[in-house]
């Protein structure tokens, strides 16, 4: 597993990138075009729909999920209280509920929501598989699950960094994940972001399907041992979280470096699509 693929990790990591997730970490990584894209499998627009907002962070999935399904039926769930403190200081998600858990184990009962969302949180997640079975655990029949996220780069250097950082799966396992876990009609968009070149690896991909059936995942995972979001830091620990950051941090200059040559020759946007 990658340095921050554990969920104390990822809770120390989101303590710090919390402080500048909305004004320096979206608007290169995650844009609102992206974002727009991303949600469209997702077919938000029925009326009375009931969704949940899994990693779901500062909010910022959950305002384009607001936009379309408004706000007094949706549920967001994240396991760091920092970047949920983020959330509750934004008036757009003042009528949203927030609340602390973990993908793995989701604090809803089954058949419980007709749209399950989750925007750049699998890569954190010590148990893809099983997160994924717990998103159709939760969802009614026909209740539609959208996981959106990186996908693996071939670039050896990007590809070192991005597996030293976290899970980066590749599109056929975030299929596999899905039919395992006992989806069906899956449907896929991939997104980028503006300064990500055509010829390139494609950035990210969202991945939805509707769930057939009623009850819990086929699957019937059982109960793995899960990670204790609480465990203490070992010097060994603290060793492979600050490469692992380091690691992470190696993207932020990139996509500086593009964004700043393509606003100089006046490239413009493609509006989320592609990659
Ligand atoms: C890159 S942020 C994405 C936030 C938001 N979805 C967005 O689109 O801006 C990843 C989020 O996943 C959360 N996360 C990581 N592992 C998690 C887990 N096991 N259960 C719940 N949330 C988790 C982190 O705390 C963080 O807020």
């Amino acid at each position: 597993m990658r340095s921050i693929q554990h969920k104390a990790e990822a809770l120390w990591f989101y303590r710090v990138v919390s402080l500048g997730y909305d004004r320096f970490i979206n608007p290169l990584f995650w844009t609102a075009p992206m974002r727009d894209r991303a949600l469209e499998p997702a077919r938000l627009d029925r009326p009375g729909l009931d969704v949940v907002d899994v990693g779901a962070g500062t909010g910022f999935t959950t305002e384009g999920i607001v936009a379309s399904a408004g706000a007094s039926r949706v549920t967001m769930i994240d396991q760091s209280p920092h970047q949920l403190a983020r959330a509750r200081a934004k008036p757009a998600l003042a009528g949203v509920e927030k609340r602390l858990g973990d993908a793995e184990a989701l604090p809803l009962p089954t058949d419980s929501v007709d749209r399950y969302v989750s925007a750049g949180s699998i890569e954190y997640w010590p148990d893809p598989q099983g997160a994924i079975a717990e998103a159709y655990r939760v969802l009614r029949p026909g209740g539609i699950a959208l996981v959106i996220g990186p996908l693996r780069r071939t670039h050896p250097v990007a590809r070192f960094l991005s597996d030293a950082w976290m899970l980066f799966p590749s599109e056929d396992e975030y299929v596999a994940w899905f039919e395992r876990a006992g989806f069906t009609d899956l449907r896929r968009v991939h997104v980028a972001p503006d300064w990500w070149r055509g010829g390139w690896d494609p950035y990210a991909v969202a991945v939805a399907g509707v769930k057939p059936a009623p009850g819990p995942s086929p699957l019937a995972l059982g109960l793995a041992p899960a990670e204790d979001v609480g465990e203490r830091m070992t010097p060994r620990r603290l060793v492979r979280f600050a490469l692992g950051s380091l690691a992470g941090a190696a993207f932020i200059p990139v996509a500086l470096w593009f964004t700043v040559r393509d606003r100089v020759a006046g490239r413009s946007g493609r509006g989320g699509r592609g990659g």
